[in-house]
């Protein structure tokens, strides 16, 4: 089966109003590509502008240079190119004050301003907001030095949870049970000017819900799965994820309604007592615990690679959803987002090297569709042009192969063929991608009703 055709946009009276809109993304990575290209789907989207962009954000709308953590050099692109809603990628413009300043402009931004922002800026502001909220989440102290950080270690046990205090792209959170490589990381962030936040390590399946906010609603999506180590059976360092699936055919069918009553509204209360309200993405990292799920982590932006599949199945018009967030109103979206049936399954070509020092400058070959135009299953992650026009890669993760289908297995084997015609020297990625959950999918099919389902899923690593 080949890729699915383009979803249908509901005509329900929950869509708003017919204005056109001009678009501006924030970002150069996957993540990005997939926002901007669900974004052109919006049909009340006239214009769409992408900064920096990559070459697979190239092939359907504009893209600019810019210093993504400057606020007046985002503003002054957003008024260059007409833009009616900004929308900002990743955290770091976040944290840094862009969406502020492109709101000061007078322009619809989508994304929380700094303040909102901390809950991923900070370990310890989320960490305390939770508290606040009472939203369950891990125990956790906050260390200024490494005495601290040995009894915080000795209270919890292994494995260790050591997080750095601040924004550390990617590479701020360490999950070890070795209690040297936990202090070495400890000391690494105290020496570095920054606290870190020593937890107590959350045992059960990871699960990432994501709910794009308005200050005081959330409309949740449904719920994906990333897998963070580099190698097959979650072996490996950490890395930005190597390959995400969604739905969860496992999760309890009461999750969103569960998180969105117990962290996610009480956190939207919180960020507004405090005067701070949360308008953009919240990205609530769960852990499925016995007690129940417990919040791993907050993110204020969209997570990669789990946005790849998910935006792949979305049918609701995400430009006017996220303008009506930026505007402070989802009210009219309160049938909730809608995604097409079935499955989607992605996975990351990663540089070799990844997620040590990425070889780059590689030729890239069969990203494209067969007939040589761009293939919306192949989203660009690290890719370039090269001065002769060729795709080169250009960092870690270089591209995710999406895969559709009203199966696990189906989506799983799409996009693992997708894959397997793209060409990178010394490129590689995982095997297991919703490997887990497709075998207990196929197993559940073949069983009686009554069959006991194999051990534990335990998606997480
Ligand atoms: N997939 C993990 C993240 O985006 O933080």
């Amino acid at each position: 089966p080949g890729p699915l055709p383009p979803p249908p946009f509901p005509t329900s009276s929950s869509v708003v109003p017919v204005t056109e809109m001009t678009v501006l993304v924030l970002g150069s990575g996957g993540r990005e590509h997939a926002i901007a290209l669900a974004i052109s789907r919006d049909p009340q989207v006239r214009d769409l502008h992408v900064a920096p962009g990559n070459p697979g954000t190239a092939s359907f709308a504009t893209n600019h240079p810019v210093a993504l953590t400057d606020p007046d050099a985002v503003v002054a692109l957003a008024q260059q190119v007409g833009a009616d809603l900004v929308v900002v990628g990743p955290e770091a413009p976040l944290v840094a004050g862009v969406a502020d300043a492109v709101r000061a402009a007078g322009i619809d931004c989508f994304g929380p301003g700094a303040q909102a922002a901390r809950l991923e800026g900070s370990k310890a502001f989320a960490k305390e907001v939770m508290a606040a909220a009472g939203v369950p989440t891990a125990d956790a102290v906050n260390c200024v030095d490494l005495d601290e950080v040995e009894v915080a270690l000795t209270r919890f046990g292994a494995p260790h949870v050591v997080k750095d205090d601040g924004l550390a792209a990617g590479k701020g959170v360490v999950v070890t049970s070795d209690r040297k490589a936990a202090v070495e990381h400890a000391r690494h962030c105290l020496e570095a000017g920054h606290p870190v936040v020593i937890e107590d390590y959350l045992k059960g399946s990871e699960v990432s819900l994501f709910a794009i906010c308005d200050g005081t609603r959330a409309l949740p999506l449904q719920p994906a799965q990333d897998f963070k180590r580099v190698g097959n059976g979650g072996t490996g360092p950490n890395t930005g994820g190597m390959g995400a699936y969604t739905p969860l055919p496992w999760a309890p069918t009461d999750l969103v309604e569960q998180v969105s009553r117990e962290v996610i509204a009480p956190t939207l209360a919180e960020m507004n007592r405090r005067d701070t309200p949360f308008q953009g993405l919240l990205y609530v990292g769960l852990a499925l615990t016995a007690e129940g799920p417990k919040v791993v982590e907050f993110n204020v932006r969209f997570g990669d690679p789990e946005t790849e599949p998910l935006l792949s199945l979305l049918t609701t018009p995400l430009a006017q959803v996220m303008r009506a967030a930026a505007r402070g109103d989802l009210s009219q979206f309160g049938e909730g987002l809608e995604f097409r049936t079935g499955f989607a399954v992605g996975v990351v070509l990663a540089s070799e090297g990844y997620p040590g020092t990425p070889e780059t400058g590689r030729p890239i070959t069969g990203a494209e569709s067969a007939d040589g135009g761009p293939d919306p299953d192949v989203i660009h992650a690290g890719t370039a042009l090269d001065p002769d026009g060729r795709l080169v890669s250009a960092g870690g993760r270089v591209l995710v192969a999406l895969g559709h289908g009203e199966t696990l297995t189906g989506a799983r084997q799409a996009a693992y063929t997708r894959l397997s015609r793209i060409e990178l020297p010394g490129g590689f990625h995982r095997d297991d991608i919703a490997l887990t959950a497709a075998e207990e999918e196929a197993f559940t099919a073949m069983s009686e009703p009554t069959s006991p389902s194999p051990s534990d899923p335990a998606q997480s690593e």
